[in-house]
């Protein structure tokens, strides 16, 4: 596991993009794993950027994103579609039907997620995996269980990622209490993998994955037994590191 230390939110998203720009050099053709919340931001716009300006081409990148709020439909803008398509997707040379999500209208969940997990088994898995964290250490909706979950599945979110994402909605109870998500192990399959952190809500969190048990628990402490995960975060986040 490689941690590169950052000053701030810019060079952050700075390091974050160089990876991925890194991988679609490496790859023209790669599939990257995408999440949404408010870490990420950054990283797109700094793509998009590198896209305009410097030629960075996503033309035969696919993509598959970790989650979706389920009962969400495309064109609601609190869904993950409407997110990727807001700070990535419309932006860049990617065509539209190499981007894919779980669908939050699916009539059949079980058949949604099923088709999900296939895939990204046809697209030939993950290269290169980006992961935000949740406060309370899950990563896709992967909330703290009894059990560490394989593939693509319906979630019911826990009430502190109610109260951390509730404020991208008119109130908590306009916000889906379900979601689809890869599974641990959807995401564990991925060939690398890049977790972003910053500010200090994260702090205790990440302390905790990274260096304490691996346990469902405490989701994103699987990580722990990845070959190749890089952990771009911010000195607040990983203030807990040195003490
Ligand atoms: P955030 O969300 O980037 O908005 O903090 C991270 C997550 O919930 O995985």
């Amino acid at each position: 596991m490689r941690i590169i230390k950052v000053d701030n939110y810019n060079v952050l998203s700075k390091r974050a993009a160089d990876i991925i720009a890194a991988q679609v050099l490496l790859k023209p053709s790669c599939v990257l794993g995408l999440a949404t919340g408010a870490t990420p931001e950054g990283t797109y716009q700094e793509l998009v950027r590198r896209n305009q300006e410097e030629g960075l081409s996503f033309s035969e990148v696919k993509t598959v994103n970790l989650d979706e709020y389920k009962g969400l439909s495309r064109d609601s803008n609190q869904s993950y579609y409407y997110y990727m398509n807001q700070h990535l997707f419309s932006h860049v040379d990617i065509s539209k039907e190499n981007t894919h999500l779980p669908d939050g209208l699916a009539e059949n969940a079980q058949v949604e997620c099923e088709a999900y997990e296939q895939l990204m088994n046809r697209l030939g898995g993950i290269d290169l995996q980006l992961l935000g964290i949740g406060r309370n250490g899950h990563i896709g909706f992967n909330e703290p269980d009894e059990s560490f979950t394989n593939t693509t599945h319906t979630v019911a979110l826990t009430q502190s990622t109610i109260d951390a994402n509730a404020k991208y909605f008119e109130s908590e109870d306009k916000m889906p209490h379900f979601a689809f998500t890869m599974g641990i192990g959807s995401i564990m399959r991925a060939r690398k993998i890049l977790l972003l952190a910053n500010g200090d809500t994260k702090a205790q969190i990440l302390k905790e994955a990274l260096t304490g048990p691996v346990t469902p628990k405490v989701p994103a402490s699987i990580l722990q037994l990845h070959p190749d995960v890089t952990i771009v975060a911010d000195i607040q986040a990983l203030a807990l590191f040195d003490k």
